[in-house]
């Protein structure tokens, strides 16, 4: 019987379990896969995920904070999306072999609206560079879930299913924002971005935060470089980070009419992907919805 896991380190707090095993009820792995979760401390975690990986039961595990790093550096191999973005939150366990993967980045272009952005079924959402100079996203912050971000938007790539089949999100110009700008110079040279230092934020069509401003009651107003007025109907505001609470952010985004995204839809669908890695299903991504809401 399979076993997977999200390992972290505080891991208590994961939604991963009940997200994940709600959705290997609906495919019908319930009986043969389970899916848990396990603390491992950062000075132990090279060796216990190698023990994990001999042992034969596991078949693979999701990784967070704070070891995404060190999860690309012990892997075999990597997918081009670890490498480029020099993390993995996947490992995929194979005849004692660790394959490493990054689906933060597939979860972001996923999460957004289908519909919206110039996202649309695959041959008419249109390639090459038309149009990218319209469709710029600012992305404030330049951590790990920034370098996902930056690196997935300036690629494009597919997107959520839609009514007919898979989408297609375009190329971005992605704008990058950080409170320390040396770091947003860094990665977005690194990634295909370019750092800004004052963005009008109301220009942007696409606002991803992928800080972690607003998670412990913090006035994203008062530390990004946003006010509520900035937002309106025409755009897509996406909180990447998902918090017990509500995000501020997007409350007032909601309020001004613009269509938004939250942490939870982001857990969602990288977890669906690494769950797709693993066991070569698509699973239902309502399901997950479900349970990882449940799980509070
Ligand atoms: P992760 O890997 O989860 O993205 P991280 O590497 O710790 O986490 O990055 C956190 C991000 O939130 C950083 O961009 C950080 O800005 P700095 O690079 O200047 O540290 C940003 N951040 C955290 N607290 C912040 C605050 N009070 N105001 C503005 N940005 C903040």
């Amino acid at each position: 019987m399979p076993s997977l896991a999200v390992i972290g380190h505080p891991v208590a707090h994961t939604r991963s379990p009940a997200m994940q095993t709600a959705a290997l009820a609906e495919l019908g792995l319930a009986g043969e896969w389970t899916y848990g979760a396990l603390e491992i401390e950062p000075e132990s975690f090279e060796v216990e995920v190698a023990e994990l990986a001999a042992a034969g039961d596991y078949a693979g595990v999701n990784v967070t904070l704070p070891h995404k790093e060190a999860a690309l550096a012990l892997a075999d191999e990597a997918s081009e999306a670890a490498r480029a973005i020099g993390a993995a939150n996947t490992l995929t366990f194979s005849d004692g072999r660790i394959a490493a993967d990054n689906t933060d980045a597939g979860g972001v272009l996923r999460s957004l609206p289908v519909g919206m952005l110039g996202i649309g079924a695959g041959d008419s959402a249109g390639g090459g560079d038309g149009g990218t100079a319209e469709r710029r996203a600012l992305v404030l912050g330049a951590g790990g879930a920034a370098r996902a971000a930056i690196w997935a938007l300036a690629r494009g790539g597919e997107g959520a299913p839609g009514e007919d089949g898979p989408t297609l999100v375009p190329t971005f110009q992605v704008d990058v924002w950080n409170r320390t700008p040396e770091r947003a110079e860094a990665v977005a040279a690194e990634l295909g971005g370019r750092a800004v230092h004052d963005p009008v934020a109301a220009d942007y069509p696409l606002i991803v935060n992928t800080t972690s401003v607003g998670l412990h009651g913090e006035d994203p107003f008062e530390l990004l470089p946003l006010t509520a007025a900035d937002f309106h109907p025409d755009q897509v505001v996406f909180d990447i980070v998902y918090g017990p609470d509500p995000s501020a952010l997007l409350a007032a985004a909601e309020r001004a009419g613009a269509t938004t995204v939250d942490g939870l839809e982001m857990l969602v669908q990288q977890g669906a992907l690494s769950l797709q890695i693993w066991t070569g299903k698509a699973p239902s991504l309502e399901a997950m919805r479900t349970g990882a809401r449940r799980s509070t």
